[in-house]
């Protein structure tokens, strides 16, 4: 028997197929479609646009021209909706529902019918879920980003969020902004529709989904309100249409050695710390495990490329008009594995076969004189981090590299808010903040590892400190920050049994981070733990039980593939 394509793909069941054929016909008719329109080859097009999610504004407006390309191609455009995670608008963080819309991604690409997917998104945790879930259903896919904000403009100064909006708000902590001017501030921070315009968590994705070869060359950079991002989705719609003939699934296009690539540019970037884990959540899809080890030895042998915010000076705007992604990838030649192919079937050596044009140097430097030597991010082990932490080198100052200091201990967030300005808080600029319960478990890992300065030291001019939690931190924040330390405090990981006063050490020459105690101390302080108890019902409770340290990606044990 042939196989089911286009409309007839996975059928209703209701143990007639020929019956199903017939009604799933009849109701696609009720829409308009023509009986010549329902035999081609579908595509669907899986959209996450939301009234709570400003990145994704222009989505129609994207789709139309995804749509334009398929119809001119020859296929059928079938949109769907997913849920949205528009970043700034979800509680407690964006980042415990990755999971559940990489759910929803998979099985309403799986249980639909489409010989391929074009997945439009760009906010935050996105393009992770978008392709950790068209991964796991196996049918073909491709990554159509929504595009960088263009910045705005105060007082002369150029303004895109996030990396002002931090900077800001901390020059308004320390006293030097006052009220009305943060509030005039906040007018021009979003001009635009499209992901944050520097090189934080949405950026840094779409980078890698290019890198991995999931989107077209070129696509990853182009702000979102350009033409070229148009052209760019019709072309990604016609591309689709090739995919669902072609059949590749997309794992064969994600390997270890395209997740290689990728994390070659991540580093190169100078990219969010939040790439790693959803990279090892990704490679998690495809069975594989994402090595921290690996990521310090590539961290030694691949410069930072790329002069943007949050590491640099400029916007993702620059980053599109220097060369973008491309112009990173031929730097980086001698160093990636040039064999692996993208959704279009070319090789990366294929695509880098010409030198690029023109490349603003200003913005993409060469790799013989590069932005800093060595790569953006770090993973540090030690009694304090045994399964890793993440130190994004390239946003933290130098002098705390090889840095001991006195633990100030906040026990939870709310503890964090209630004692960080506290005149009375007993801190010192040396001291080393620490955050604990703030893992995916503890708290649904939030983006709260940027512990602010404590006001007293903030007023007195103290910029930057060392600061260590079990938690994230957005992709457009900067400063000496530990992040991601596993195992997390809530399933008895070291960090939880840090008491004030205790001394930690941080040596980045070593890749270490240790709190100076013996084995027996720490154990007898776990064996005084108290766990706290799981949340009572729904998708909390399913997070909390199946959720997976942060080296893993944060994945659920059960949707990595064993
Ligand atoms: Fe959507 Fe920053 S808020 S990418």
């Amino acid at each position: 028997m042939s196989r089911r394509t286009g409309l007839d793909e996975r059928p209703t069941n209701y143990g007639d197929p020929a019956f199903a054929r017939y009604l799933r016909r009849s109701f696609a008719k009720s829409m308009g479609y023509s009986g010549r329109m329902l035999d081609r080859p579908i595509v669907g097009i899986a959209t996450s646009a939301s009234g709570f999610n400003n990145c994704h504004r222009l989505t129609p407006e994207l789709t139309e021209a995804v749509t334009r390309g398929v119809l001119g191609a020859g296929g059928l455009p079938l949109e769907f909706p997913t849920i949205s995670l528009g970043e700034v608008f979800l509680s407690p963080t964006s980042f415990v529902f990755r999971n559940l819309m990489a759910m929803d991604v998979e099985e309403m690409i799986r249980a639909q019918p489409m010989g391929a997917v074009v997945l439009v998104g760009g906010c935050d945790k996105t393009v992770p879920a978008q392709l950790m879930g068209a991964i796991s259903a196996g049918v073909p896919a491709i990554q159509l980003v929504v595009g960088p904000m263009m910045t705005g403009r105060y007082r002369g100064e150029r303004l895109g969020a996030c990396t002002d909006c931090r900077r800001f708000w901390a020059r308004y902590r320390s006293g030097e902004v006052s009220e009305p001017e943060i509030a005039a501030v906040e007018d021009t921070l979003a001009v635009t529709a499209g992901t944050c315009a520097v090189m934080g968590t949405a950026s840094t994705m779409a980078c890698l989904a290019e890198a991995l070869g999931m989107s077209l060359a070129g696509s990853a950079a182009v702000p979102a309100v350009h033409a070229d991002r148009l052209r760019i989705a019709e072309a990604t719609g016609a591309e689709a249409v090739r995919l669902s003939t072609a059949g590749t699934p997309p794992d064969s296009i994600v390997t270890g050695r395209s997740i290689d690539n990728a994390l070659r540019v991540l580093l190169a970037v100078g990219g969010s710390t939040n790439a790693v884990i959803h990279l090892a959540a990704i490679a998690g899809r495809v069975g594989l495990s994402l090595d921290l080890r690996r990521l310090n030895d590539l961290s030694d042998s691949t410069p930072v490329l790329v002069d943007l915010k949050p590491t640099g000076q400029h916007y993702m705007e620059d980053f599109h008009a220097a060369g973008g992604v491309g112009a990173v990838l031929h730097e980086l030649r001698p160093l990636l594995n040039l064999e692996c192919r993208s959704v279009t079937g070319q090789t990366l050596e294929e695509r880098l076969r010409d030198r690029p044009s023109f490349v603003d140097r200003a913005v993409i430097r060469s790799f013989d004189e590069p932005f800093q030597r060595t790569g953006g991010l770090l993973a540090l082990f030690g009694n304090l981090a045994p399964n890793g932490a993440i130190l994004k080198r390239s946003a933290a100052d130098a002098r705390f590299f090889e840095h001991e200091g006195r633990a100030v201990v906040f026990t939870s967030l709310e503890d964090l808010a209630a004692r960080i300005d506290d005149p009375a808080l007993d801190v010192r600029p040396d001291d080393v903040l620490v955050l604990q319960n703030a893992g995916p478990i503890g708290a649904g890992m939030p983006e709260a590892g940027y512990l602010p300065i404590p006001s007293t030291l903030a007023r007195a001019g103290v910029k930057d400190m060392v600061r260590v939690s079990d938690a994230r931190m957005s992709g457009t924040a900067f400063g000496t920050v530990i992040l991601h330390v596993s195992p997390e405090c809530a399933v008895g990981g070291p960090l939880g049994l840090v008491r004030p006063g205790d001394r930690i050490r941080v040596s980045v020459k070593e890749r270490r981070l240790d709190v100076l105690l013996t084995d027996r101390e720490l154990e007898s302080r776990r064996s005084a733990l108290v766990r706290p108890p799981l949340p009572s019902r729904g998708y909390a409770q399913l997070y909390v039980r199946s959720v997976l340290g942060a080296e893993l990606g944060c994945d659920f044990d059960f949707l990595r593939r064993p």
